[in-house]
């Protein structure tokens, strides 16, 4: 115990982000009469001090601050593990199992990515372990959903700002979760700003996790090489029409995913929650209903 009981905390829509902030005030603790700091007595070589260390209020408060940096979607400011109810989808229960020990077990050398349909859970797995990640295991991290990173990043240009200043600080930090991964138009300016996000961060040894609503190819087909992926403006039309993320990000891209991720690939029927919920929603209110007399 670190002298002052931290308490818990709660996580608030603040505008686009979900913000988590301590229940009780580094102010009103009476442990360590609001300093945030507390004594402990270390010995090194038969010699005892008196240090300062910072009291559990604010560590709670440093490692809510990570998870504050890392900007998670003010709608999954309470997707967690807890919160996410166990599937009945072996591939969903394989993810769930696959985040839940990468984010308990940090650091790690690589990183997963998720594929599947509309509404299956995929962000809310993502937000769950970054959300584990900062706030119980202190890991730096982000989110960036990629079209809006696109649009930041053409409006950066008007402000005068190059594309590699905005991605500097998502190439560098420890953990970063892309959602979306393959949406867009598939232009030279997406392509480009795409790889050298990920060139930078396979460069750096980095550990990057990925969302996609695009299909995964299966392992036998990741080992044949993409013959002549990046020729003719056919080949380029087809694969803004594909469904493949092979398509959608290149062969550069893809062949850094292989090396970088564990892939886990939804079946096609997985339950769309959002779909669940209003349906269920819909039920509620008829059995609520007064019954007409
Ligand atoms: N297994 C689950 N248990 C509890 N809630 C879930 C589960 N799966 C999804 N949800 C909830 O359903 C909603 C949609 O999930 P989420 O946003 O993660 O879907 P997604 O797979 O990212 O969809 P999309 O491809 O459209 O982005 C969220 O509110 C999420 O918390
Ligand atoms: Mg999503």
């Amino acid at each position: 115990m670190n002298g002052c009981d931290a308490g818990t905390f709660t996580v608030e829509r603040v505008g686009d982000y979900a913000v988590a902030k301590p229940v009780r005030r580094i102010a009103e603790c009476s442990s360590c009469s609001g300093t945030g700091l507390h004594r402990a007595t270390i010995e090194d070589r038969g010699r005892r001090y008196e240090v300062s260390r910072a009291c559990a209020l604010s560590q709670l408060q440093g490692r809510l601050q990570l998870f504050n940096q890392a900007q998670l979607p003010a709608v999954h400011g309470q997707s967690a593990f807890e919160t996410f109810r166990t599937p009945r989808y072996e591939a969903v229960a394989r993810a769930k199992s696959i985040a839940h020990d990468f984010a308990h077990r940090w650091p790690q050398q690589r990183g997963f990515i998720l594929s599947g349909p509309v509404g299956t859970g995929k962000t809310h797995l993502l937000a769950a372990t970054l959300r584990h990640a900062t706030i119980e295991m202190g890991v730096q991290a982000a989110y960036v959903e990629i079209s809006l990173l696109y649009a930041t990043i053409r409006r950066g240009f008007q402000e005068g700002k190059s594309g590699g200043e905005i991605i500097k600080p998502l190439s560098q930090v420890d953990l970063l979760a892309i959602d979306e991964l393959g949406k867009g138009r598939g232009s030279p300016f997406e392509l480009e700003t795409l790889d050298e996000l990920i060139a930078r961060r396979y460069n750096a040894g980095k550990v990057t996790l990925f969302a996609t609503n695009y299909a995964l190819a299966p392992p036998e087909e990741r080992a044949r090489p993409m013959v002549g992926y990046e020729s003719t403006d056919d080949r380029k039309e087809s694969a803004r029409e594909s469904k493949q993320l092979c398509d959608r990000v290149g062969a550069r891209i893809y062949s850094r995913l292989c090396e970088m991720c564990e892939f886990v690939e939804f079946p096609p029927d997985t339950t769309d929650h959002r779909r669940l919920r209003a349906d269920n929603d819909v039920l509620r209110g008829a059995k609520a209903a007064p019954r007409p007399r």
